[in-house]
């Protein structure tokens, strides 16, 4: 880029570059367009038809690929805001329900407001009776995410009265019937997976208390959720329920451009989320911290993680944006301490080899360099353990989290005028032109 000038409207990058085709050296003046905060974007959407060129970013390193006005993240400064409020705030003095209603509806909700938001809530988290036959499809041991992406796709075969993703008044239905189903959902994956009968909901009870009791409750006994575990759990679902343009929220926009219904979307992003450098972590987290074992062994693994021709990777740290602290993972990190005391597990030695890793990779030169910090998912597996969740359910609750976000990015994007199908380009390097030859001639 040579320049940045000011025309009428705003100040524009003046680009020259030869691209080595006929036609020697192209200009091209780009607009640069600024937001209300972070970095400014060159407006790219002519270059292609200006220049004959794309543009070339695997990873998306460099590319911003809407506008939005939902969440914020400063990742040198290790700032996430949600509609511009700090999620250290929310953590501390909102509940899930109402940093939904934030996400979605871009302000925090009146009493007059959020109450039948609440109650939609409420009344929507039965699931379809029929849908119960689903998981005795399912082997027992099935992985619950499996269960997830499954079943919730599957929720467009039952819920067609919100399916059309043009009629706003079906895109709140169906909004409030995934927010509602997904705690239910997901709590029936792990009671099928241990072998007890599925739990309903219950309507005087909270979000998080809900999901609780419908993982621990049995018919055979009264069941009373821990306030303690309850608290916390909302707290970490309001952690987990958005953050920008990352790759499961990126996949339900790009699912969402074609026309696909909601159900279908947040099903994409659920499979997305499962990979293990994404929503996965924090399952592999716990299994990281297993298979150290004991800090002795922790110098081995930082060279492990160190070393480029060794896959391993430590997880719960690095992150694509936070070359700083993840906010996140401070708030978690000092629940960790509360919740863990509060449950009677102050000595938990996966917290202690957690806290031991943390300060060695902290030190380290490589770590240091490399900008690597402890990211969400670096302490919200020992919470989850403390509170009897199995880690193959630790990610099953990320997607609920998440839920809430995917649908508050993918709502902003059906009503963005400009939003058309995401249909990116490549670089192709790949044979030029031949044609077919029978076997006679080909050779080895
Ligand atoms: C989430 O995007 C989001 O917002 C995601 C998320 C959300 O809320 O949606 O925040 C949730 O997914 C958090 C991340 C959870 N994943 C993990 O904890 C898995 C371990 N982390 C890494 O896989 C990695 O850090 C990523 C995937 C998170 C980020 O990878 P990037 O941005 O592609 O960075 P990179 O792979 O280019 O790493 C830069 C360098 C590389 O070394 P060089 O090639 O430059 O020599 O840092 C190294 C990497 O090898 N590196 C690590 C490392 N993470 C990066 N080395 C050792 N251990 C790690 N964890």
């Amino acid at each position: 880029m040579t320049s940045r000038f000011l025309d009428e409207d705003h100040e524009l990058a003046h680009l020259e570059f030869t691209p080595g085709q006929p036609g020697g050296s192209q200009a091209v003046n780009l607009p640069i367009l600024q937001g209300t905060l972070g970095p400014s974007v060159l407006d790219i959407r002519q270059l292609y038809n200006e220049t004959g060129c794309f543009t070339y970013d695997p990873g998306y390193t460099s590319t911003a690929s809407c506008e939005s006005k939902i969440t914020f993240i400063d990742g040198e400064k290790g700032i996430l805001l949600h509609r511009g409020y700090p999620i250290e705030e929310l953590a501390e003095k909102s509940t899930f329900l109402e940093v939904a209603y934030l996400l979605m509806e871009g302000e925090l909700p009146t009493h007059k407001e959020f109450q039948p938001f609440d109650q939609s809530i409420t009344l929507h988290s039965m699931l379809h009776e029929q849908l119960r036959n689903f998981y005795s499809g399912f082997r027992r041991d099935a992985h619950p995410m499996a269960i997830m992406v499954g079943v919730v796709g599957a929720l467009s075969a039952f819920y067609h009265d919100s399916l059309d993703i043009r009629d706003p008044q079906q895109r709140m239905i169906a909004s409030h019937r995934l927010i509602a189903k997904m705690p239910t959902i997901a709590a029936m994956a792990y009671k099928y997976s241990i072998g007890q009968p599925f739990m309903y909901p219950q309507n005087h009870l909270g979000y998080a208390e809900n999901f609780l009791y419908m993982m621990f409750s049995t018919p055979t006994a009264p069941y009373v959720v821990n306030p303690i575990v309850a608290n916390a759990l909302d707290k970490i679902l309001i952690l987990h329920a958005d953050h920008e343009q990352n790759a499961s929220t990126s996949t339900v926009r790009l699912a969402g451009s074609s026309g696909a219904n909601p159900f279908a979307c947040m099903a994409a992003g659920i499979a997305c989320l499962w990979g293990p450098a994404h929503g996965g972590a924090n399952e592999a987290v716990l299994n990281m911290l297993k298979e150290i074992g004991h800090k002795d062994r922790i110098p081995e693994f930082i060279n492990r993680a160190k070393d480029k021709d060794d896959s391993f990777r430590l997880m719960g740290f690095g992150h694509r944006v936070y070359k700083h602290y993840d906010p996140r993972a401070s708030v978690l990190r000092k629940a960790c301490y509360e919740v863990l005391g509060e449950l009677g597990h102050q000595r938990d030695p996966l917290l202690d080899l957690a806290k031991e890793l943390e300060k060695i990779a902290l030190e380290d030169p490589y770590f240091i360099e490399k900008k690597l910090y402890p990211n969400v998912d670096f302490y919200s597996g020992i919470i989850f353990q403390a509170m009897g969740i199995p880690s193959s359910m630790f990610t099953v609750i990320f997607a609920v989290a998440r839920t809430v976000g995917w649908i508050a990015q993918w709502m902003e994007m059906i009503e963005d005028p400009s939003q058309k199908i995401g249909r990116p380009r490549q670089l192709y390097t790949g044979h030029n032109l031949r044609h077919y030859s029978p076997f006679s001639e080909r050779k080895p």
